[in-house]
């Protein structure tokens, strides 16, 4: 039988055009994408061996934890802690940086990871995935402050995520493209099944959460009730939506037939204190990144999310990304605001 490209053989090939690179980078990788693998497969095996519903803990974000954000975070990390190629990680399941244990030996990335992005999802059976962000860690860092892992988004070297669908699939740019992977269960190993994704500019699908709209700040009302309008609106057009709860699959979604995604800042938000609902670190940095390299933007509405000095390990921010032109059109309607 033949198959692709399998994602390895891709990275290698890919790092060879890098001058100087060791092969930690490539190797880094194959263990994420072990550790992908094997979310996959308790994520898939969930409702047979007991392990959906909640935890019972909460994490520092003050979620109450699923069973598998737990199992999947413990997975990441015993995946990658033995490499060699980390000098520490962090993850939106733990309060601070994980050093790595004195036994083994250290490397020059750090790994930042949403282990199971919208767990709430998990009990219905609906799509869920791991986003994670790969950074150079400072040089002579040996074990790594919360400091050192406050870099821009621009500063990232890889950024990825699995997605745990009807397939099971990686999705990952170097700052080269964007190429998505399939997971062939039969060889166990991901093939290169969308080579190059880009987002169309142009799109009329958007994503919010709309029980929030009540809290939302002028130029997104403006934005959203445009779009529904559609053809009677200022648009002159039709807009469909969806929402689905895990991020993953709306920029995944995004990735294949374009679109808007947003959870902006509202009223709501604010008065827990906070500046967004979704996580710079774990979450907008790496799909920002993803989304920049496929063709499409993302932004707070008001700057560039890559470009944002971050400010905290677990900080949050308003997400606006997708297609060039509407995140345009959103941040324009900030400005006139
Ligand atoms: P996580 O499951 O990692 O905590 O992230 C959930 C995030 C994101 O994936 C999704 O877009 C959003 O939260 C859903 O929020 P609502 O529950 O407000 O719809
Ligand atoms: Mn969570
Ligand atoms: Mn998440
Ligand atoms: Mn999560």
């Amino acid at each position: 039988m033949e198959h692709g490209t399998t994602l390895t053989q891709f990275i290698i090939e890919e790092q060879r055009q890098v001058p100087g690179a060791t092969g930690d980078f490539t190797s880094l990788l194959n263990d994420t994408l072990t550790a992908c693998k094997k979310i996959a497969c308790a994520v898939n095996r969930g409702g047979l061996i007991g392990i959906l519903g909640s935890a019972d803990t909460e994490n520092v974000q003050g979620e109450t934890q699923k069973k598998l954000d737990v199992i999947s975070n413990d997975v990441m990390v015993d995946a990658l802690e033995w490499t060699g190629h980390l000098a520490g990680m962090a993850s939106e399941e733990m309060d601070d940086p994980l050093p790595i244990p004195a036994e083994y030996p250290k490397g020059k990335y750090l790994m930042l990871f949403d282990p199971l992005d919208g767990s709430s999802n998990i009990d219905v059976n609906v799509s869920v995935g791991t986003i994670f962000s790969i950074l150079r860690a400072p040089e002579g860092c040996d074990n790594p402050t919360v400091e050192d892992f406050l870099q821009p988004g621009t500063q990232q070297v890889c950024a990825g995520y699995a997605i745990y669908g009807p397939a099971t699939m990686l999705v990952l740019t170097t700052g080269h493209g964007v190429n998505g992977f399939t997971l062939d269960r039969s060889i166990g190993e991901f093939i290169l099944s969308h080579p190059n994704m880009t987002i169309p500019e142009e799109t009329g699908e958007f994503a919010i959460n709309m029980s929030n709209q009540r809290f939302w700040e002028a130029p997104v009302k403006r934005y959203v009730d445009e779009c529904i309008a559609g053809s009677e609106g200022p648009r002159g057009r039709d807009f469909n939506m969806r929402w689905i709860a895990s991020m993953v699959a709306e920029v995944h979604r995004i990735l294949t037939r374009g679109g808007v995604f947003m959870y902006p800042i509202d009223e709501k938000i604010k008065a827990k204190g906070q500046d967004g609902k979704l996580r710079l670190m774990y979450e907008a940095n790496p799909m920002g990144f993803i989304v920049e390299q496929a063709g499409g933007a993302a932004s707070t509405g008001r700057e560039r999310i890559m470009e944002i000095q971050p400010n905290g390990l677990h900080q949050r921010v308003p997400v606006v990304l997708g297609s060039k032109n509407e995140v345009e059109r959103v941040e324009e309607y900030h400005r006139e605001a």
